[in-house]
């Protein structure tokens, strides 16, 4: 494709604008231009949407993404739009997702990307898990894969685990598989909860010490935590949410100075919102996210391989969409008891 050497210079001011502050220098974005260009024509030729998630590399976030968001939000803004195509830079279950309540649409992702959360187990081990407790229900954390949604009563994410968990009518729930964000709901509910022993990679690499280090370096500094990290980590911080709930809780505080305990693009996202708001502290990267580039989307958009196409078997789609509705229902439904403003995750920690 050609572009005039006038618009290629222009693009790249325009990239150097939002990525000087990540070091990317205007060589950089002089070498990017080319391709955020082809994909932004490329993107309104053939009514795309793209959907980034927040742990995107900022070329990505701040070059050619529509919406940034977590996986709730994404999954509402895959729901209401009227693209014929979803692109989904992200891991392969949000591209999933997408396909299931828009069976209709297109959708690519440009990296089949796993997640040691959705690797961590199959369809056959939560048929093997109702068997062994056959009254629990059984909710699944939407970081899984769409056979593994099709077998479960509901699904939930980081912003409405809680709500979707005391909304069942069972007092037994089996929820999987994040051990940790097991754990976590545990201290907020009643239910008797059984784990499966799946982990985030990158959450369960932070530790107390990483909070004491930043609580003693930057004594004001507030900490928000995601909810997939260690509860010692989350006792000793002051804000626990989806990684949406923490930009959001960011963006309402009076507080300088934050550490975010979560994947580094989360921190990148929050300093090119908040230039004005000082982020502390380490962040760790998710090598199944940064599996995503400008190069593989473009791949996707121009001329995608069978495997950025992402299909769904009809008989497993159908199920997995049930599993997705209830998540919705149930969260209504305990909005509708206790009202919606509730964030329980932090909530008799302290
Ligand atoms: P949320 O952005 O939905 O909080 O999830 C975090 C995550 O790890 C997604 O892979
Ligand atoms: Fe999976 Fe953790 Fe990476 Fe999210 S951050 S995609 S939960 S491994």
């Amino acid at each position: 494709m050609d572009f005039s050497d006038s618009l290629l210079d222009q693009e790249a001011q325009r990239l150097f604008i939002h990525l000087k502050k990540f070091e990317y220098t205007l060589e950089d974005c002089k070498k990017m231009a080319m391709t955020t260009l082809e994909i932004q024509y490329l993107k309104k030729k053939k009514n795309v949407l793209i959907l980034a998630h927040s742990y995107q590399t900022p070329d990505i976030s701040f070059g050619v993404a529509d919406e940034l968001g977590d996986s709730y939000g994404l999954s509402i803004a895959a729901k209401n739009t009227n693209a014929d195509i979803i692109l989904f830079s992200s891991v392969l279950f949000m591209g999933e997702t997408a396909k299931i309540i828009n069976p209709n649409k297109t959708v690519l992702v440009p990296s089949q990307a796993g997640c040691s959360l959705a690797d961590s187990i199959t369809a056959e081990d939560v048929r093997a898990l109702r068997k062994k407790y056959p009254n629990a229900g059984v909710v699944a954390y939407v970081n899984t894969t769409a056979q593994v949604k099709a077998e479960v009563d509901a699904c939930c994410t980081s912003s409405n685990a809680h709500k979707v968990v005391e909304a069942m009518e069972q007092e037994q729930v089996i929820f999987l598989p994040d051990r940790l964000m097991g754990e976590n709901l545990k201290k907020h509910t009643t239910k008797e909860i059984i784990l499966w022993d799946g982990v985030c990679i990158v959450h369960e690499e932070f530790s107390t010490a990483d909070v004491t280090a930043v609580r003693k370096e930057f004594p004001k500094a507030e900490i928000l935590a995601h909810p997939e990290c260690d509860p010692s980590v989350l006792q000793k911080s002051d804000f626990v949410g989806s990684t949406e709930q923490m930009l959001h809780h960011l963006d309402e505080s009076d507080s300088q100075e934050f550490m975010m305990i979560t994947e580094c693009g989360l921190t990148d996202r929050a300093r090119q919102e908040h230039p004005e708001k000082q982020i502390v502290g380490t962040c760790f990267l998710c090598p199944y996210m940064k599996e995503l580039t400008l190069k593989n989307i473009l791949k996707a958009l121009k001329n995608p391989s069978p495997n950025q196409i992402v299909k769904i078997p009809e008989n497993i789609r159908v199920r997995a969409e049930r599993s997705l509705h209830e998540m919705f229902a149930l969260e209504k439904k305990y909005e509708k008891k206790f009202g919606s403003t509730n964030n329980k995750w932090k909530e008799n920690f302290s």
